[in-house]
């Protein structure tokens, strides 16, 4: 059986005490209420991964950086290392999210030195992909995202690709309250899964789990996550609520 996941992305949200906050109360929730049987991540500001480390049961919470830097170390001002990331304790990194392919000209080839160096010291990549609604609207969604993991982590070598988890992302549904139907969230999954398949042979494919994320509430997880090819979610908005995020949790 593949590993579920539903991870937070926290991202530019909360100052240190609130997140210590949020963490702890996510904290109490999933030891009284989480199903044990998924992984739980929180995906912290770096200055915030020390502390919530230090905060949760990490036996039972993974916590994830939002990014990494795309050099191992050096002159690089304001860049946060993986290695660094990996010394604080934190075990995932959220790799290629729209928003930093968008508003920080992530390419491919950054990418890619990002997911070798998170690879390298140990951190579980959880790689974004997704299309823009042009091209949703245009049908053109399987080669865009097709492409995506082609340019990047279909370049791994098989025993590294075994190694992370991708989430699909369609940047229409991030943060806009449109959440991606059941149906098309299931459709473009088993594509991504039939894609691995035809790459890396269908074991792998079938181990691979594919988060599903974009306006991903409580009240849609539990539709989305009984799909065959979901393997749970990336959560923005819903996971800065302990109670909203466990009941995503709970949708499996
Ligand atoms: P959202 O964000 O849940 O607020 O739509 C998801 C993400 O960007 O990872």
């Amino acid at each position: 059986m593949r590993q579920k996941i539903v991870a937070g992305n926290w991202k530019c949200n909360t100052n240190l005490q609130e997140g210590i906050e949020l963490a702890k109360a996510v904290d109490t929730v999933v030891a009284s209420k989480g199903a044990d049987d998924v992984v739980v991540v929180l995906g912290t500001p770096f200055t915030h991964i020390t502390k919530v480390v230090e905060t949760v049961n990490t036996e039972r919470i993974g916590v994830a950086a939002q990014n990494c830097a795309a050099e191992a170390k050096g002159a690089y001002t304001g860049e946060v290392s993986a290695e660094m990331v990996k010394s604080t304790g934190a075990n995932y990194v959220i790799l290629g999210h729209s928003e930093r392919r968008e508003y920080y000209g992530e390419t491919s080839e950054t990418l890619n030195k990002k997911l070798a160096l998170a690879l390298e010291n140990k951190l579980t990549p959880i790689y974004c992909c997704g299309e823009a609604l042009d091209i949703r609207e245009a049908g053109t969604q399987n080669a865009f995202v097709k492409k995506q993991l082609d340019e990047t982590i279909f370049k791994l070598s098989s025993d590294d690709f075994k190694k992370i988890a991708i989430a699909y992302e369609p940047i229409w549904a991030i943060g806009t309250g449109v959440t991606a139907s059941s149906e098309q969230a299931q459709e473009i999954h088993a594509f991504i899964r039939g894609t691995i398949a035809e790459k890396f042979g269908n074991e792998i494919a079938e181990g691979t789990s594919i988060l599903y994320g974009g306006s991903c509430k409580p009240s849609n997880a539990k539709e989305l996550f009984a799909n065959k090819d979901v393997d749970g979610g990336l959560i923005g908005g819903a996971s800065m609520k302990a109670e909203d995020f466990i009941g995503i949790i709970n949708g499996f």
